[in-house]
């Protein structure tokens, strides 16, 4: 008698793929010979039109769903949402890019099926793997990325070579609950999904053939580089400190440099007194920890055009009760505890950071 063959459901995140996305398809679909197959895109409405192919595509081929999603909200949430409405036993995600061969994919299927594994991982730094498709930049980033997250995860996990791989099998039904609980302000799934498994995960890895990106270019960014740090650092903090107040406090901290800088230059060019100084540096201060806020912590509620200059109106104005406590706190420290500048602003700014945070989620931008 013929065991019936495993379910398996391939989650496809897509964002402008629409050069890619046909060609994998057609690599992908075969596999139906030896599994129960189903295709999840999850697209975040790409404007190169990678949504409406494969609905077209669809239409031929009741296997492939398409999720669209309007908001980009990136790689993590779509891959998360793509778990969440699969309904295999066995579930796959990877790059919609032609990096991921689908033959690592069916490597690792077959890995997690024939042993009691939780989650097969395609590894780019298997001793059998090969990277063709990342600059020299990219894998000293992603050596040095796996170096924290090897630092910051169970010691269980120690042995695993790729914490950021876009690519690696999961057993769906044990996993669900974990995967709920992945926090998805990031790019690496992955890595979160470990740190939220608390080492309670049988894992293994199969080596990866990195290829170089069929069409287009890669999403990864600046921004995507600061979840990242953003998400070791919550690691580190036993998951206590929530994310943004993570990232939040980053940017004020870039902010206190900003600050004392200001007051430096304006003390030594312009030959301003301290007192005299101290409120350009800290609205100028302010300001910069606004935008950088805006295009980092609270990138997507990202406000642009007329919407982030009344932005940054309100933002200084939520800011301006601390910035009075901030500023006259600063001079009272300088006139009657010591005559040190730098002591005397970091006792101002320390008292403004709690309320800054609480104030501009709510009012700024609009997060509870
Ligand atoms: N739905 C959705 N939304 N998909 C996205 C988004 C997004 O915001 N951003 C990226 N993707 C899709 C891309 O379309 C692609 O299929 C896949 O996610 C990977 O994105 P790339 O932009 O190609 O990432 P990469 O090749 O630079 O990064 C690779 O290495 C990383 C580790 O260094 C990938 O393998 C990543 O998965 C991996 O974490
Ligand atoms: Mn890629």
């Amino acid at each position: 008698m013929h065991a019936m063959p495993p379910r398996v459901s391939i989650v496809l995140p897509t964002y402008n793929e629409r050069g890619n996305i046909e060609p994998l398809l057609a690599q992908l679909l075969p596999l139906q010979r030896q599994f129960d197959l189903e295709i999840l895109v999850v697209d975040d409405d790409s404007a190169d039109g990678t949504a409406e192919l494969v609905r077209q595509l669809a239409h031929r081929e009741p296997r492939l769903r398409l999720i669209r999603r309007v908001g980009r909200s990136g790689l993590a949430s779509a891959i998360k949402e793509g778990l969440l409405d699969a309904t295999g036993d066995v579930a796959v995600v990877m790059d919609s890019d032609g990096q991921h061969p689908p033959e690592t994919v069916a490597q690792a299927i077959d890995t997690l099926c024939a042993s009691d594994l939780d989650l097969v991982i395609g590894s780019r730094f298997h001793p059998k793997a090969s990277i063709a498709g990342l600059s020299g930049r990219r894998e000293a980033g992603s050596t040095w990325a796996n170096a924290c997250a090897r630092f910051s995860l169970p010691p269980r996990y120690s042995e695993l070579s790729d914490f950021m791989s876009g690519c690696f099998a999961l057993r769906l039904e044990p996993l669900l609950p974990l995967i709920r609980a992945v926090d998805v302000n990031g790019f690496k799934f992955l890595y979160e999904l470990l740190a939220v498994s608390r080492g309670r995960l049988a894992t293994a890895e199969v080596p990866l053939q990195f290829q170089p990106r069929s069409y287009g270019s890669s999403k990864l960014d600046l921004a995507i580089f600061w979840d990242f740090l953003i998400s070791i650092l919550h690691s580190l903090s036993l998951r206590l400190l929530p994310r943004r107040a993570i990232s939040f406090g980053l940017v004020g901290a870039s902010g206190v440099v900003v600050q004392l800088l200001v007051t430096q230059l304006l003390m030594a060019l312009i030959g301003l007194g301290f007192e005299q100084a101290l409120p350009f540096a800290v609205v100028s201060a302010a300001s910069s920890n606004y935008l950088i806020n805006n295009a980092l912590t609270f990138r997507f509620q990202r406000l642009e055009g007329m919407a982030l200059l009344r932005g940054l109106l309100k933002f200084l104005l939520v800011a301006s009760l601390p910035v009075l406590a901030n500023v006259g706190l600063a001079s009272a420290y300088y006139s009657f505890v010591a005559r040190d500048t730098f002591w005397a602003q970091l006792a101002g700014i320390l008292v403004v950071f709690v309320w800054n945070y609480a104030a501009s989620s709510r009012f700024v931008w609009n997060t509870p």
